[in-house]
């Protein structure tokens, strides 16, 4: 039966455990480049154990990006800083994986922590602003919220571009040094809108039936797999429910990852449509483990590995989920941004017997063999080492 500890292979790729530390955006990047800030917080999640590693998304285009100071990988010049940051993830034992993505209507916002709207949500900025641009979309439809800008409806043509850049940008990330690509097709951005009725009112052959929206996404991942490495996973992050009536249904999600598959699809990362604002019963955002259920459908339904996020921060919580066999891979996202060091924690609260394993071997070496002040090494102590304290005193009683 496997843990979230144990191994997992996907093609020619192994993963040391079954913890992804998630695609964040981080808004540290100038001109679009990944530099020695995405090189140190994902060194550092390397180095804490994570099994597979995503920066954030990865812009195809420069107006693919969500603001300004947020990373692509659009021109060749950007190769080199992407391979530093593949070559410290490999350096500390985990795999790079990339999501490759475009923001479509929910593009031209500013870093929330920088600035928000009135209501505390993500700002949107006009196409004149200077960190602006002109958004685009399937229709000319604007995402809701703070986007009520116009929105660029997109033509053939530009469809057929875009799927060039996503070809081209697989081309360069293959080139750096990633062994796993992620399409971003979730969360309210360009590919996600498409496959959303509530975004995508086009009456060509890209809207309308669910295999008609599906056809963005399908062409996406036929161009990416022509020149992906057959051996290295192709995987994609599915918008699979608007929790809306009029938006994305999770029933033609999982019809339309069946496609996916019979197009090369490895594996099915879960999560929400983005495309409204307006979710009702938007339940997985506060439930432990709230997109499982979902992604354990696709898993039989389709027959095919799947990963998913959303609350399962907890270590007891994504080790059952995988021991259940309801997920292939965890995906954990903000509990990587407070703890680098998720895995080792996870492993020592789990009663793994060798968690520093998953840091450097020199590091390994002091932490096991210069314990001292076992609670001083800077990690809450184990619940063995919990149960143990609360035992020795009633021990000493009784020998008294
Ligand atoms: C700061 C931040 C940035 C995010 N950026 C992305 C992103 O670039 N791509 C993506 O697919 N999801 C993104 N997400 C969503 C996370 O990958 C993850 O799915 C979500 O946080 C739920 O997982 P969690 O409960 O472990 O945090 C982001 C989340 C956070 C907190």
């Amino acid at each position: 039966m496997p843990d979230l500890l144990s191994p997992f292979t996907l093609k020619g790729v192994s993963l040391r455990n079954r913890i992804a530390m998630s695609p964040m955006t981080m808004y540290g990047s100038v001109d679009g480049q990944m530099d020695d800030y995405h090189v140190m917080y994902l060194g550092a999640r390397a180095a804490g154990g994570f099994g597979l590693v995503f920066p954030e998304q990865i812009a195809i285009t420069p107006d693919g990006r969500t603001t300004t100071s947020c990373a692509g990988i659009w021109s060749d010049d950007q190769v080199e800083g992407h391979r530093r940051v593949t070559n410290i993830i490999k350096m500390f034992g985990g795999v790079a994986g990339i999501q490759l993505g475009h923001t479509g209507r929910k593009g031209s916002e500013v870093p929330p922590h920088k600035e928000t709207n009135a209501q505390g949500g993500w700002k949107a900025l006009p196409p004149e602003h200077p960190d602006g641009w002109l958004t685009v979309g399937p229709s000319n439809i604007p995402a809701g919220g703070d986007h009520s800008y116009p929105v660029h409806a997109l033509t053939v043509d530009e469809i057929k571009a875009l799927h060039r850049s996503y070809a081209d940008a697989a081309r360069r990330a293959a080139d750096a040094g990633y062994e796993w690509l992620e399409m971003h097709f979730a969360h309210g951005y360009l590919a996600a809108s498409f496959f959303s009725p509530l975004a995508n009112q086009r009456t060509d052959e890209y809207g309308g039936s669910n295999r008609n929206r599906a056809r963005f996404l399908l062409e996406a991942l036929d161009a990416v797999r022509e020149v992906w490495p057959e051996h290295l996973p192709l995987t994609m992050r599915l918008g699979s429910d608007d929790f809306h009536p009029d938006g994305t249904q999770f029933e033609d999600s999982i019809e339309a990852i069946g496609w996916m598959k019979e197009h090369g699809l490895d594996l099915a990362d879960l999560s929400m449509g983005g495309n409204t604002d307006d979710m009702r019963d938007p339940h997985f955002f506060d439930e432990p483990a709230g997109f499982v259920p979902r992604a354990t459908r696709v898993r039989r339904e389709v027959g095919i590995p799947v990963a998913t996020s959303w609350n399962l921060g907890v270590p007891q919580t994504a080790d059952a989920v995988i021991r259940e066999e309801l997920i292939d891979i965890a995906m954990i996202g903000r509990p990587a941004l407070s703890n680098p060091h998720w895995p080792v924690w996870a492993a020592r609260e789990l009663g793994h017997p060798a968690p520093f394993d998953l840091v450097p071997a020199d590091w390994r070496w002091w932490l096991e063999n210069f314990r001292g002040h076992a609670p001083s090494i800077g990690l809450p102590p184990t619940p063995a080492e919990v149960a143990e304290a609360a035992l020795a005193p009633a021990e000493e009683a009784t020998a008294a």
